[in-house]
């Protein structure tokens, strides 16, 4: 197979708000506050790009071409991606007042919900997010798909993004059981068991995840190290590499404008 070569996309210029406006003459000071506002922005911005030169970097990520045909749809990785930041944030808030112990997660749960001041907001944000999350991934996943971007030279974007929808997965399972009331309780029963029959390594996970061949004590802490450090870690790693390879390779134009050119070359042999 030919090696793709990727034409290499001008230095993209500095947007127009950051250009700082001529002076007039003789010096004066802005106008306005809201020219001043401007003015102390600009200056920040030129105080950190002088020591640390990054509006380079920030220009090559941020800025690019992107295919004819670009729709709304190719905002649904973004719109996963904020979902993922909204789950990060609230579940910090949550952490500070959960107690992964077997005699009182339920407990601080029912705290947190109940007297935490906008604790109920926060949990329902973190409860409701995980639903949006998955429902994004999966059209996220649809988009990629129906759209063709799953071919070469994106196979690893696409393999990359199988393993976040796994973890996405992981996260809403591991989150469940930790109200650890009667519901989540037996559902987790189930779901640890349906591991269990996985071939090969089924056994070996639902020990993994059980923290033993029983469900114990430590089972909730097993699951709470899970869902709160381990999954997110690695989701947050994985859509590092999953961003560097969109920006590297671009994203992939809609399928029905290939159709076109190949029409237009077809009228052009015959
Ligand atoms: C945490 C989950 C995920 C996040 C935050 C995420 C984020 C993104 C973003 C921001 C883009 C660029 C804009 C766009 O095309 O929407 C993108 C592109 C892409 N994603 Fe994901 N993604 C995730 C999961 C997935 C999954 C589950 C798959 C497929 C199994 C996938 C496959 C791809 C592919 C192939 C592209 C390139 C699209 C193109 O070339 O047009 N991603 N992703």
């Amino acid at each position: 197979m030919p090696k793709l070569k990727l034409p290499k996309p001008p230095v993209p210029p500095l947007p127009k708000q950051l250009n700082p406006r001529p002076r007039r003459p003789g010096g004066g000071p802005p106008e306005t506050p809201v020219d001043m506002a401007k003015e102390a922005g600009i200056s920040v911005v030129g105080w950190v790009d002088e020591r640390t030169s990054l509006t380079g970097p920030a220009r090559w990520l941020m800025f690019r071409k992107v295919p004819r045909g670009t729709n709304w749809f190719y905002t649904l990785g973004s719109a996963t991606l904020f979902a993922f930041l909204n789950q990060a944030v609230t579940g910090v808030f949550l952490a500070m007042y959960y107690d992964p112990s077997p005699t009182h997660a339920y407990e601080s749960a029912r705290y947190i919900t109940n007297e935490a001041f906008l604790g109920e907001f926060v949990r329902g944000m973190h409860k409701w997010g995980s639903s949006v999350m998955v429902i994004l991934v999966f059209l996220h996943m649809g988009r990629t798909f129906f759209f063709g971007a799953y071919k070469y030279p994106r196979e690893l974007n696409w393999i990359i993004g199988v393993v976040l929808l796994i973890l996405t997965m992981t996260m809403s399972f591991t989150g469940y059981l930790l109200p650890f009331d009667q519901r989540s309780y037996w559902a987790t029963i189930v779901g640890v068991n349906i591991n269990g029959t996985g071939p090969l390594v089924g056994p070996y996970l639902s020990d993994f995840l059980r923290a033993g061949p029983e469900f114990g004590a430590t089972t909730l802490s097993r699951f709470y190290a899970i869902h709160m450090l381990l999954v997110p870690g690695a989701i947050a790693a994985l859509i590092g590499a999953h961003l560097y390879l969109v920006t590297k390779l671009g994203t992939t134009a809609p399928p029905w404008l290939k159709a076109e050119e190949q029409s237009e070359l077809r009228e052009e042999v015959a």
